[in-house]
């Protein structure tokens, strides 16, 4: 089996290698732009992971759609970041910060399409069933962004409405992940499937995760500005545990500084903060996200090969939710 760095190396080469085509600049440029910034690439090393998992064999044919994978996942950021009105991306300034808003929206499409190109070079016998994933998958992502932006509106949104929002703009890219991985490896139907649900189950946790990074991350770490969902009104599971739990002038409050549009952004991250410290909010969280990674973790255990042969899985999602040490 291979290890996590070497997967992780594989990866950053191919993308290292990503031959681009030169012009138009204004084009391309912003694409190598962030796809040269780093990130996590989390979910290229799940796909191969996964494919690890039940084959001793990595090759092109599922290196490339992982690398898919990655690029589709940036052009979903380059967009988000609009939607978001977000400055700050990977500790860099985001593509509509630093060139304008049409290239953000087109250098965004023209990742999609190359997305596309790699995700194609996964073994024919394969490929029919990976784009039909890959096709849901990237409408799904469309109509999570969709909820997020509708919620911003709404004073309140259930739990149920929460998850599914977040199961669609986040879980279903690593569930793809790990079910395309699985899928080039040569598993067996009920294998593949039990690795879809655990990526799913795991991407619900690292979205909650980034919920609670957004507030309490240290910035230089986590690459974006810190309170920015606070400062958009998202409704963020911190958000929506706290709307349902603040009492008396904890709960006016709330509900005055998502409507008050005259308030400095400091100063209603700070209020918002305060009400999170006195509900506990951070606490009642950390255990959702464990709750998640543990239920990705048990179904992983009910996958019946070689207990050796998960490891690195479960290592990786270990590190990935915060719980290596
Ligand atoms: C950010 O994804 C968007 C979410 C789904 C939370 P990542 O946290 O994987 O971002 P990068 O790729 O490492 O920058
Ligand atoms: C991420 O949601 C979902 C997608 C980009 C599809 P967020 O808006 O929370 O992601 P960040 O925090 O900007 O990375
Ligand atoms: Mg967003
Ligand atoms: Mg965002
Ligand atoms: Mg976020």
């Amino acid at each position: 089996m291979y290890s996590i760095s070497e997967i992780r190396d594989w990866v950053d080469k191919a993308i290292a290698n990503l031959n681009l085509p030169k012009e138009p600049h204004e084009l391309y440029a912003p694409v190598s732009y962030m796809m040269s910034v780093g990130g996590k690439r989390i979910r290229p090393v799940l796909c191969l992971l996964s494919c690890n998992m039940f084959s001793d064999r990595i090759d092109n044919k599922v290196l490339f759609p992982a690398v898919g994978l990655e690029i589709f996942h940036t052009f979903t950021l380059v967009h988000d970041d609009i939607m978001d009105n977000a400055a700050m991306r990977r500790n860099q300034p985001t593509v509509h910060h630093k060139w304008n808003m049409n290239t953000a929206i087109l250098s965004g499409d023209v990742m999609c399409i190359t997305a596309y190109q790699y995700i194609c070079q996964a073994d024919p016998i394969h490929l029919s069933e990976i784009l039909r994933l890959f096709n849901q998958t990237a409408a799904q992502v469309c109509e999570g962004q969709q909820l997020d932006m509708n919620y911003e509106h709404h004073a309140v949104i259930s739990e149920e409405e929460y998850l599914q929002m977040i199961e669609r703009k986040t879980a279903v890219l690593l569930a793809a992940a790990t079910k395309i991985g699985a899928i080039a490896g040569g598993a067996t139907h009920q294998h593949i499937a039990r690795m879809h649900e655990f990526g799913r189950l795991l991407g619900l946790a690292f979205q909650i995760q980034d919920d609670l990074l957004d507030v309490y991350g240290d910035a230089d770490i986590f690459g974006k500005a810190i309170g920015n969902d606070i400062a958009c009104n998202k409704k963020t599971f911190l958000l929506l545990l706290a709307m349902q739990q603040a009492t008396g002038n904890d709960k006016k409050n709330l509900f005055s500084l998502l409507t008050d549009k005259q308030i400095a952004i400091e100063e209603k991250i700070k209020n918002v903060l305060d009400i999170y410290q006195r509900l506990q909010i951070r606490q009642q969280v950390e255990k959702h996200i464990t709750g998640y990674f543990e239920k990705a973790l048990a179904l992983l255990e009910t996958i019946g090969i070689a207990p050796e042969r998960k490891e690195y899985v479960q290592q990786f999602a270990e590190k990935l939710v915060g719980r290596d040490n």
